[in-house]
């Protein structure tokens, strides 16, 4: 997989970037992240890319000239160097729809992904027609869609297959089943008083399946009935 993420900030994702599982699945080529700064398509000398909102209001918007030329600017970067993948393109907004771990699941199996990041107060409403998705990570604000980009390129490449050590820790975990994950323990099996479950210890695999199974649904309940 390739993620393009489009930015006025390209600096925010270096250290993302080499962060141990995603600097890992960067270094085996299991996916490559490349960061493209805006700005690079100002209009002017003094690289300005956002401008007043007509008709008046608090904040600056990202000029439509601005974005469109970057974005078609990935695109055909992304047609020269792979001419057959498939492209779905994503803008983070608070108006987009709410991520969750079903989007990651279907944004995983794509080719590549174009993220684009907004600042200020907003994107001028034209650019809208030239994307695949909105996305929100949740019911706040933030400055910028950076952190968004980097939770959603995160949360994405760990799904890639090989990524994890072991396939079957991304299935088994919170929000795959559409429940919690089950309560997980390791040495020692007693401290301070506090000890492990004694099933755990016993090796009945199958009774320990049961348990956690229960677990999950009693964890789901209580912290999360709406996943129910
Ligand atoms: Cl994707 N961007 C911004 N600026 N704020 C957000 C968001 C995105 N998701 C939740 N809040």
């Amino acid at each position: 997989m390739r993620i393009d993420i489009i930015t006025l900030f390209p600096e925010f994702f270096d250290g993302f970037k080499n962060h141990s599982i995603i600097g890992r699945a960067i270094k085996s080529g299991k996916v490559e992240i490349v960061v493209h700064n805006l700005r690079e398509q100002a209009k002017d000398n003094y690289g300005s890319v956002d401008d007043h909102p007509y008709g008046g209001g608090p904040g600056m918007v990202l000029r439509f000239d601005v974005l469109l030329d970057t974005f078609n600017h990935v695109k055909s970067i992304l047609k020269s160097q792979m001419p057959n993948s498939q492209i779905k393109t994503v803008l983070m907004t608070p108006q987009g729809e709410v991520y969750k771990q079903k989007i990651a699941q279907d944004l995983a199996k794509e080719d590549n992904l174009i993220l684009i990041c907004g600042h200020y107060e907003g994107y001028d409403e034209r650019i809208r027609e030239y994307i695949d998705l909105e996305i929100s990570i949740g019911d706040y604000v933030l400055t910028g869609g950076e952190l968004a980009a980097m939770i959603i390129t995160d949360s994405v490449i760990r799904l890639l297959p090989g990524v994890l050590g072991d396939d079957a820790s991304s299935q088994d975990e919170s929000h795959s089943a559409g429940l919690l994950e089950y309560p997980q323990y390791t040495r020692p099996t007693e401290y301070e008083g506090k000890k492990v479950p004694e099933i755990l210890l016993g090796g009945n695999h199958k009774e320990i399946e049961k348990w956690r199974k229960e677990q999950s649904i009693v964890r789901t309940k209580e912290r999360r009935p709406d996943l129910l």
